[in-house]
């Protein structure tokens, strides 16, 4: 099949920027993102450019161009599936919070959702290609409901996961180190395979663009996410160790990342890794291994959660301990909210946990991010559930200026990786705090020396 007209359901972040590339990248072919959410498609429909829902640097650029001419937003599920020969599903796949597999399993209800859909309104040939993160065989799942449910068209299901990383989503997708595409291996799959192969090698070099069964790929795309993220975890575990020996972990990870074999990429310490997918992903993989009776090789895995959480409470302990054990009523400011530099997103962002931590200390917490709006961290706080709403807006204050943030504080903690940071007068910072004026940088991107100059006391993460 030729692959003229492309339908994706789901306009995060995920679907928003893998489509606006694959527009710009093949403006012969029509893609239009739907989703359920009204006001997400009229912000992607926005006539100033830079009001659309998420933040990557370049994105909005390629939507400009492409926008209105093969790329559309739109909130007409059924009529963009319809006309679509391949659907790609972007929709999200978050851990369930409700009954069986509660806390590990991904709920797949809004998945079943999109397939039932496709299977209801679909007249014509399909191929649907499975975009989110999945367990490992939900593509049969999607199968079985397609099949039963449809009215004779005939569908054939790829997995096509995705590797971009936020910040850097529009350079990931424009040049990726791979393309992963899983299909059956009948003819008819093949087929399907080579339908998708050829859109994206309009970019990307063959070579880079892998094929294989449905399975190894779902599985690959988990098993890519844990190991990165044990790569994190590990270098946070030996973070506490320099701590205790005097060694400092950005020289450890100097050494060891020029080991050609270890490389020098995600050794990074740091306050804790987020993200909407580390740990769901690595949830799902504890889950599909004790579900087949494998315990070691869950426990396995699940160990590199617990050390994740470890590292936040080690933080908010740090704080509390340096701060002469108590916080309460003292004001901490916080520099960044964001799971990461460079993106709003602030999905399990570890800035979440570290200020629920110290609220149940008492301690009042101000904020300030570049990009993250006052409305999205009282959302996040409000959905630990941990206190009411009312009193997250007593405790927690959020601010557009890091200077008034910083003034009064007791102490500041670096939450991201923000680049300006290092750009602002941490002289009249210094002023404007109350002595001593502790910084814990917890991903360690402060100038130490410089500001110990100036008066700070300051504390990183593994030196
Ligand atoms: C992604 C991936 O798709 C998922 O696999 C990954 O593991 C986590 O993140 P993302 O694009 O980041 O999802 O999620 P989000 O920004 O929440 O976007 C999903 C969109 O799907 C939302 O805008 C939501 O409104 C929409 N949606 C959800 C639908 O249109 N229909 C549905 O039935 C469910
Ligand atoms: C990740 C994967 O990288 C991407 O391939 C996949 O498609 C989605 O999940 P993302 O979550 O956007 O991407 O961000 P990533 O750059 O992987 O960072 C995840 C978290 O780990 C962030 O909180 C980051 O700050 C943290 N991190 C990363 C570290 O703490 N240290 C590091 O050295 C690297």
């Amino acid at each position: 099949m030729n692959i003229k007209k492309i339908c994706c359901i789901g306009a995060g972040y995920v679907g928003g920027p893998t489509m606006s590339v694959i527009a710009k990248q093949c403006p012969d072919v029509e893609v239009t993102v739907v989703d359920l959410n009204q006001a997400r498609i009229a912000a992607w429909n926005d006539e100033n450019i830079n009001n659309i829902p998420i933040y990557e640097p370049g994105l909005s650029n390629i939507v400009a161009e492409a926008r209105g001419r093969n790329l559309f937003f739109s909130t007409d599920v059924d009529s963009a599936i319809d006309e679509a020969d391949a659907i790609f599903i972007s929709v999200n796949t978050p851990t369930k919070t409700y009954g069986s597999g509660k806390g590990q399993a991904a709920d797949l209800k809004w998945i079943e959702l999109c397939a039932r859909q496709i299977a209801k309104v679909s007249t014509t040939d399909k191929i649907v290609i499975e975009k989110s993160t999945l367990p490992v065989r939900t593509a049969s799942a999607i199968k079985n409901i397609l099949t039963h449910n449809g009215n004779g068209v005939k569908f054939q299901i790829l997995s096509n996961p995705e590797f971009l990383a936020e910040g850097t989503a529009v350079e990931d997708l424009l040049s990726p180190d791979r393309v992963l595409i899983g299909g059956d291996q009948t003819d008819e799959g093949k087929k399907a395979i080579e339908s998708l192969v050829e859109i994206y090698a309009r970019w990307v070099p063959r070579e880079r663009i892998l094929t294989t069964n449905v399975w190894s790929s779902e599985l690959s795309k988990l098993t890519a996410n844990a190991f990165l993220a044990q790569r994190v975890s590990s270098i946070n575990s030996l973070s506490e160790l320099c701590e205790h020996t005097g060694a400092d972990i950005g020289e450890v990870a100097r050494a060891i990342g020029t080991d050609s074999r270890i490389g020098s990429k995600f050794l990074k310490a740091s306050v804790g890794f987020g993200g909407s997918c580390f740990q769901k992903d690595i949830l799902n993989l504890v889950y599909i291994a004790r579900s087949y009776g494998l315990s070691e090789v869950a426990d396995y895995w699940e160990q590199v959660i617990i050390m994740n959480d470890h590292q936040k409470h080690r933080f908010v302990n740090k704080i509390i301990r340096s701060l002469y054990n108590t916080v309460s009523g003292k004001k901490i400011a916080f520099l960044g909210w964001a799971f990461k530099k460079d993106t709003n997103d602030t999905r399990e962002s570890a800035a979440i946990y570290v200020a629920d931590g110290l609220l149940f200390e008492q301690a009042e917490i101000s904020v300030f991010d570049p990009k993250v709006s006052k409305q999205n961290i009282y959302s996040d706080l409000d959905y630990l559930a941990t206190r009411s709403s009312e009193e997250n807006r007593n405790l927690v204050n959020v601010e557009d200026d890091p200077y008034e943030v910083c003034k009064n504080a007791h102490a500041i903690a670096i939450l991201t990786e923000w680049d300006e940071f290092n750009t602002y007068d941490w002289e009249r910072i210094y002023e404007s705090m109350l002595k001593p004026a502790h910084i814990f940088d917890g991903r360690n991107v402060l100038n130490k020396s410089k500001l110990e100059n100036i008066g700070f006391t300051i504390s990183g993460i593994g030196n």
